[in-house]
């Protein structure tokens, strides 16, 4: 907590804090995978998730006063230090930490907090049964999605409970326009014709680090080129596969 190590107990904000009060923060989600046969917690594209931190941070107007190497560094210590050797997922957040009314980003504080907890699969793996929400995607005139911002977590709230209401296990949301954004919390890819087919990064969608490693796995594995352009939902109704 702020350049601190502290056990997780005495982890706590004040219930005036701002980025709780108004979502004033971005967070990053970061899985690390247990290595039995090395006996080593893998964590995954940990740089490419902290660039995109500090990507959110610039457009929240928080100035960490970390380097990528910095909280690189803090990220595997904090994982040696909890012993952990299982599956993880680490949550680093900066907020606006003071103790204020009044909505705004500037003449704030800037903190940190970084957690590492055990966790499993985010989703069942073996196939999901999605809706299209009736929840729109919000706009990145609203919020924008290529920052990873707390408070804009409510929309995907929004879609994720009115899914599994409803009995689905995911939902898909469309942009205002009516054209596929993402998963509340996945980027989606449609197989088409025989081509890979993603939303481009102006569907108000969060550039996902998983999306861009399909990307690249699928050109280098299968010679598959993935293109990014608008997806009608009536495309999803037809493709060959969709995944998340
Ligand atoms: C809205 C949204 N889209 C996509 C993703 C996937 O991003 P990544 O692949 O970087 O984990 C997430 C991850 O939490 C997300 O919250």
């Amino acid at each position: 907590m702020n350049g601190e190590f502290i056990p997780a107990e005495r982890g706590v904000i004040s219930v005036r804090t701002h980025g709780f009060a108004y979502g004033t923060g971005c967070f990053e989600g970061i899985r690390g995978y247990w290595n039995e046969e090395k006996q080593e917690v893998y964590l995954f594209r940990l740089r490419e998730h902290y660039e995109r931190l500090l990507r959110s941070c610039k457009i929240l107007r928080i100035a960490l006063p970390y380097s990528v190497d910095d909280l690189v560094r803090m990220s595997i210590e904090l994982v040696q230090r909890n012993e952990q050797k299982e599956d993880v997922y680490l949550r680093p957040v900066a907020y606006k930490g003071d103790e204020v009314i009044g909505v705004r980003l500037h003449n704030l504080h800037d903190h940190y907090i970084l957690t590492s907890e055990p966790m499993g699969n985010y989703v069942e793996i073996g196939g999901l049964r999605c809706n299209i929400s009736s929840w729109r995607r919000i706009d990145d005139n609203a919020i924008p999605a290529r920052a990873k911002i707390i408070g804009s977590y409510v929309n995907a709230a929004f879609a994720k409970t009115e899914a599994m209401q409803n009995g689905f296990d995911e939902a898909i949301m469309l942009t205002s326009e009516g054209h596929v954004s993402e998963g509340s919390a996945e980027n989606i890819f449609v197989l088409i014709n025989g081509e890979l087919v993603t939303p481009p990064p102006s569907e108000n969608i969060l550039l996902g680090i998983t999306r861009d490693t399909v990307i690249k796995l699928s050109q280098r594995e299968f010679g598959l080129i993935t293109r990014e352009r608008q997806i009608d939902r009536t495309e999803l109704y037809v493709a060959d596969e969709v995944f998340l």
